[in-house]
């Protein structure tokens, strides 16, 4: 087991600056030994301050993404790359658009493979990213459930890409963009936990108190498929990127 290291800020914008130099260093240090950076994105409201500082070094200070290639951790089943919630187009409006990365390098699960094509589909996706040499980092977010990707409690540190069932809690959450939880799709393809625990480096990140508790549980609690956020505590090299409010439980915790 290790300790998570965890780095706190006063604010979301800063830790996403930090983030950003951070990979921006990697994608440059990789492109000077003539090799590719290999990185696992995440969507959802967290990462939106990282990819506007991604998209600017790449603008103001001649950041290349030439040499970048990217798999992104889920999308929702049944989203066409064009609907508006689709994760593909999250990215497209948010990093991919603005940067001069190769389009065919660019990983988003695609939703609307047919059921019974998706065994194959997933088997393929963990294909290519060994094909690739393997993820040099991750991004997450965490999800009320302790979720990573769309793992949601039960999986288990062996899960691979896959179909799976969203939690109730995770659709809610997600109801107000869909405009009703009646419109969340119930189902979404998901990167696994064990495909996450083998990037090389993984870069977590929270904001606010409403994250501060299931931080807490991650970092100090029990390693549980039960909140699959825990099982991160199995990797090396994994950094709790927070701001005040969402390490807030960590130091009552720590130093109660
Ligand atoms: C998104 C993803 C999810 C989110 C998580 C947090 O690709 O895999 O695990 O990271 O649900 O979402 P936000 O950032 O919207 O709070």
């Amino acid at each position: 087991m290790f300790l998570i290291n965890r780095l706190v800020f006063t604010d979301s914008e800063s830790a996403s600056a930090e983030l950003a130099a951070h990979v921006a260093a990697l994608i440059d240090r990789k492109a000077q030994a003539g090799r590719q950076a290999v990185l696992g994105l995440a969507t959802g409201s967290s990462p939106l301050a990282f990819y506007r500082e991604l998209v600017r070094l790449h603008r103001e200070d001649g950041l290349s993404f030439a040499n970048v290639v990217t798999f992104n951790l889920d999308e929702y089943l049944g989203l066409a790359a064009d609907h508006p919630q689709s994760y593909r187009l999250f990215m497209t409006e948010h990093l991919f658009a603005h940067v001069d990365a190769r389009p065919e390098n660019l990983h988003v699960p695609d939703g609307t493979v047919a059921r019974d094509d998706l065994p194959a589909y997933c088997a393929r996706y963990e294909e290519l990213i060994r094909e690739a040499g393997g993820l040099d980092f991750q991004l997450l977010g965490i999800g009320r459930t302790g979720h990573i990707g769309f793992n949601e409690p039960g999986s288990g540190k062996d899960s691979r890409t896959r179909l799976v069932h969203l939690d109730e809690r995770t659709r809610e959450d997600a109801a107000p963009a869909f405009g009703g939880i009646a419109e969340v799709p119930s189902h979404a393809i998901t990167m696994g936990c064990g495909t996450i625990l083998e990037a090389r480096e993984i870069a977590l990140i929270a904001w606010g108190v409403k994250k501060a508790e299931v931080v807490r549980q991650a970092i100090c609690g029990p390693v549980t498929p039960e909140l699959p956020a825990s099982l991160l505590q199995h990797h090396p090299q994994t950094t709790f990127y927070l701001d005040e409010g969402a390490a807030s439980a960590l130091a009552v915790a720590e130093t109660p």
